[in-house]
């Protein structure tokens, strides 16, 4: 993140003294009292949603380079791989619909080369993401699938080539033996290349024959080193938002679109050649090479704690699974998902994770059942929601079952909330929980964002995010755990289903929308308690919130989303005498309309600058357009 020092300071002196009030507006006073804790602040606030939707995984986290690595085809022949024929080289290729290396995947894509010497050599093309990154001096780790027509050994090569110039950035020769199927492993490494996303990948042979070949995959470096892992740059945005917890799959990825598209867990674990892949709620096919255990050691490389949603036996299409001895083997599948995660060694399930490799089994407090089932229109929920319950009551009294929707009859620790509004709406729903009723469960915000600006969030949807957050502080004690949804978007052409989401990216670059550094902002401060407080002057556009941690910290979160300065005067009893620097960052911007991108990713990024306490008060300006957090340490 790009923190210019000392830059936002005298932007607010600059202020200070250039920018009256205008007529009808208010100085505020604010006025905490440090001595008279309010309420608890849950430490599992904040947190992630995440799903396969707009390429968040395939061609977002999940490191894959190569599209469609199993070869699924259409009228137009395979998705994304295309037929190369150099100098006089002769090929084709198909889909052989009966031979594959596993029972997930029996089908193959079949390259027949009749013409080609070493200077016409044919094979296959494939496009990437929206292309390949590669950088200089990098890895690449890749393996296939393959067998050949007769027992002669056939060497194929393996090559990142720059789309432009034609020239082969990193490449490897792999000796194909046999006509059974077996795995083949290389690596590769670029030179001295130039950063681009403008590259392909190519399979070749240099000689008449015919190679069938399945589960192409390659991987550039991924975060902490993991096989199979995770993009870099994103994990590292993800770790700024010190997120306690992960709700995952979905969303309606986790229903799908029919219950046979649901995510179906037992599908995605173990080596990808027993994954067969499916069909996603959102118009595109998953690898399902982000299956359960990978989001567990996402997780894990993020200290986040999970948040696992099960599937309840309702799809996004409207099929339902009848509450009673229908939904008894989701209810069984559940059970089998949390000993999974859950288990020991010595169970069923922790055993298979055991063999999966992972031996150690993974603490789990949250289990959400379902997801958004008020759009079931049979209304069956209510049924549902009480046969998971017991089910994972009984087994697990220690996890907390989250409830979609509220439901009769039995009575959830966690009621998931989502919000998807303009910003004006989130300005209101700031207060939505300060009068709340405390005696039911508590509440999840599970999903939640200001949709304003495409792809990714603008800095009007940014303060509507920020207001609505001093709101989810200031109501910690009922609302524990707030997630903002979607989170990735790949910014392609045809990369996006759902407009407004926080992170975007394309193969080679990633950048956080304004809301996203709102939210890096507000993670980076926060108390164990509110702390009680009284405000006077402040219009509809002010929003603010305070946490303290006793002996530790003081964490002030203030939003202008006026156009105009406001200026506030802040008093905090209990504070004393002393002098104190305090840290404060700042998020601002000219316009509401105004925004990051990927070819201008840091036209919006706080600035943090020190702020001279001396005693109790401070006179204080919020720019225009404004987000800050300002932390006072105590120790
Ligand atoms: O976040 C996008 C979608 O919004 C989620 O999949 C769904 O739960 C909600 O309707």
């Amino acid at each position: 993140m790009n923190h210019p020092i000392g830059k936002g300071f005298t932007a607010l002196l600059f202020v200070t003294l250039a920018m009256p009030l205008l007529p009808g507006q208010t100085p505020v006073t604010l006025n905490i009292d440090l001595a008279r804790p309010k309420a608890p602040v849950s430490p599992t606030l904040y947190g992630l949603m995440t799903e396969e939707i707009n390429y968040s995984y395939d061609g977002g986290l999940y490191a894959e380079l190569i599209r469609n690595r199993t070869f699924r085809s259409d009228w137009t022949g395979i998705l994304n791989w295309f037929l190369v024929e150099k100098g006089t080289s002769s090929a084709k290729v198909s889909v052989d619909p009966n031979e594959g290396p596993s029972t997930a995947l029996t089908s193959s894509a079949k390259l027949e080369v009749t013409k080609a010497d070493a200077n016409s050599p044919a094979g296959l093309l494939n496009e990437g993401y929206w292309g390949i990154a590669v950088r200089p001096n990098t890895r690449f780790t890749g393996s296939f699938y393959a067998k050949g027509s007769s027992e002669s050994p056939l060497p194929v090569k393996v090559t990142l080539v720059a789309d432009q110039s034609g020239q082969p950035v990193a490449s490897r020769s792999v000796t194909v033996k046999g006509t059974a199927w077996k795995e083949y492993r290389y690596e590769m490494q670029s030179g001295n290349a130039t950063a681009s996303a403008e590259n392909h990948f190519e399979f070749t042979i240099d000689r008449p024959a015919a190679l069938w070949l399945q589960l192409a995959s390659l991987f550039p470096p991924t975060y902490h080193g993991r096989a199979n892992g995770n993009r870099i740059d994103i994990m590292e945005k993800l770790a700024a938002m010190r997120p306690s917890f992960l709700r995952f799959p979905g969303g309606n990825y986790l229903e799908g679109g029919n219950i046979a598209t649901r995510f179906d867990w037992k599908k995605m674990i173990g080596p990808l050649v027993d994954r067969p892949t499916h069909p996603t709620t959102w118009s595109y096919h998953s690898s399902d090479g982000m299956g359960l255990l990978e989001f567990l050691q996402w997780c894990e490389d993020l200290h986040m704690e999970p948040l696992l949603g099960v599937y309840a036996g309702y799809s996004l299409g409207g099929q339902v699974v009848k509450p009673g001895p229908d939904l008894e083997p989701y209810v069984q599948d559940a059970l089998d998902e949390i000993e999974y995660v859950t288990g020991g060694a010595d169970t069923k399930w922790g055993a298979v994770r055991a063999q999966n490799g992972h031996p150690a089994a993974f603490k789990l407090r949250y289990v959400e059942v379902g997801n958004e089932d008020s759009f079931d229109r049979a209304r069956t929920y209510d049924g549902r929601f009480a046969q998971f319950f017991h089910a994972i009551k009984a087994k697990h009294p220690d996890i907390q079952v989250i409830a979609t929707m509220p439901v009769k009859g039995v009575n959830p620790d966690v009621v998931d909330d989502h919000y998807y509004n303009r910003e004006q709406r989130m300005f209101e729903l700031a207060k939505h929980y300060d009068n709340a009723d405390r005696t039911g469960p508590k509440i999840f915000v599970g999903e939640w964002a200001t949709r304003e600006g495409t792809p990714t969030p603008n800095f009007g949807a940014a303060l509507g995010d920020a207001a609505f957050l001093t709101g989810l502080e200031r109501n910690s004690d009922l609302v524990v755990m707030s997630a903002y949804a979607p989170l990735f978007v790949n910014v392609n052409p045809g990369g996006m289903q759902w407009s407004t989401d926080l992170i975007g990216y394309d193969a080679l670059n990633s950048y956080g929308s304004p809301a996203y550094h709102a939210q890096v902002m507000f993670a980076s401060c926060l108390g164990d308690h509110t702390a009680e407080s009284s405000i006077s002057g402040a219009g509809e556009k002010f929003f603010y919130s305070v946490t303290a941690t006793a002996k530790s910290k003081v964490c002030m979160k203030l939003v202008n989303a006026a156009s105009t300065a406001q200026p506030v005067t802040i008093t905090w009893k209990g504070l004393g005498d002393a002098t104190r620097r305090a840290r404060l960052d700042t998020l601002k911007a000219n316009t509401t309309w105004a925004t990051n991108t990927i070819a201008a990713p840091n036209r919006i990024v706080p600035v943090r600058s020190n702020v001279s306490l001396k005693g109790e008060r401070l006179e204080h300006v919020l720019p225009p357009y404004s987000i800050q957090v300002m932390e006072i340490n105590l120790q």
